[in-house]
């Protein structure tokens, strides 16, 4: 295995793992993907792309599962739905459609045939993704940053290559996985472990990993037989410990917000903040919540 550090590869590739099945936010998710529930007024989904977009991301590939097919269908053209906005002459929307489309190869759809876990998830995009780094992406977590949380760490990546994950402050680090650093310079922290749900005082940091992944393609090899960990599925964060053996392994802790819409209060909270934060609507948005709370 060579070392990431010294040859540093472009970052071109983002894997989208939406294979999961979102039971936390049942039963909205019986039929529905849980990625395709709205924030707002665009799926979640399409936030996620639009970070990668605007980090310079050229492909990126969805790990979908049975079920899942409308997300393939949400990033494709809608002839019929084209041709009734232009009979109407509801040119602002057939604008914003278009707009939308991305360009026609630049998007890949593996299929993940059992939910078998994230580490398993981002392993069936191996052969999409090859010989070089790549972002991972989940996207039932939303980053309100700007620049997008995705291009903060491109550039983290520029500076001191290898493998980069996003972290944030939180207060309740026993909720999530946290980071173990070694050493910080500024925002840039490098890091010696990792560890999942930890008991509050034996904490190493209170910095959460947030969903967002730059890894070397040597992942793969490790992925490839990692075992089941934790809720018996195969795991990402597994095969990074051992990575982080043999490579460089930074936290970038990112200026933004991270929402998890990953189960309903943290879905509300993402739905209410990014209403808020909308350019046109906002502010009525804001109106409508307090009068909704004032009645309560
Ligand atoms: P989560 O555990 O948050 O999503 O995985 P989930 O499994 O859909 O949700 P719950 O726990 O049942 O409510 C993080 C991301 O990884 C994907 C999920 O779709 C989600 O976007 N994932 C997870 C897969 O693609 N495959 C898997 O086997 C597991």
């Amino acid at each position: 295995m060579t070392s990431a550090s010294t040859a540093r590869r472009p970052l071109r590739k983002a894997v989208l793992p939406v294979a999961g099945f979102g039971t936390r936010v049942l039963p909205a998710t019986k039929a529905i993907p849980k990625e395709l529930l709205p924030v707002f007024d665009k799926p979640a989904i399409q936030y996620v792309v639009d970070e990668a977009l605007a980090a310079g991301i050229e492909h990126i590939i969805f790990v979908t599962g049975r079920g899942k097919g409308a997300i393939e269908d949400y990033f494709d053209r809608a002839y019929e739905l084209e041709d009734s906005l232009k009979q109407k002459n509801k040119t602002s929307l057939l604008n914003e459609l278009a707009a939308g489309l991305r360009p026609a190869g630049t998007m890949s759809f593996v299929r993940q045939q059992a939910a078998l876990g994230l580490g398993h998830a981002v392993w069936c995009a191996r052969d999409i993704i090859g010989d070089e780094p790549f972002a991972v992406m989940l996207p039932d977590m939303i980053m309100m940053a700007q620049p997008s949380c995705l291009a903060q760490m491109a550039a983290a990546y520029e500076q001191v290559g290898g493998n980069i994950i996003a972290v944030e402050p939180t207060d309740t680090p026993e909720q999530y996985g946290v980071i173990d650093p070694e050493s910080r310079d500024g925002r840039l922290l490098k890091m010696k472990g990792m560890v999942e749900k930890p008991k509050r005082e034996a904490a190493p940091s209170n910095l959460f990993i947030s969903g967002r992944y730059i890894l070397q393609p040597e992942i793969f090899g490790l992925l490839a037989d990692q075992g089941p960990g934790a809720g018996n599925e195969i795991q990402l964060t597994d095969s990074m410990a051992r990575l982080m053996k043999v490579q460089p392994f930074h936290a970038l802790e990112y200026e933004g917000t991270t929402y998890d819409c990953g189960d309903k209060l943290g879905y509300l909270r993402a739905f209410a903040a990014h209403a808020l934060a909308h350019g046109e609507l906002g502010g009525k948005a804001a109106d409508t919540l307090r009068a909704t709370l004032e009645k309560k």
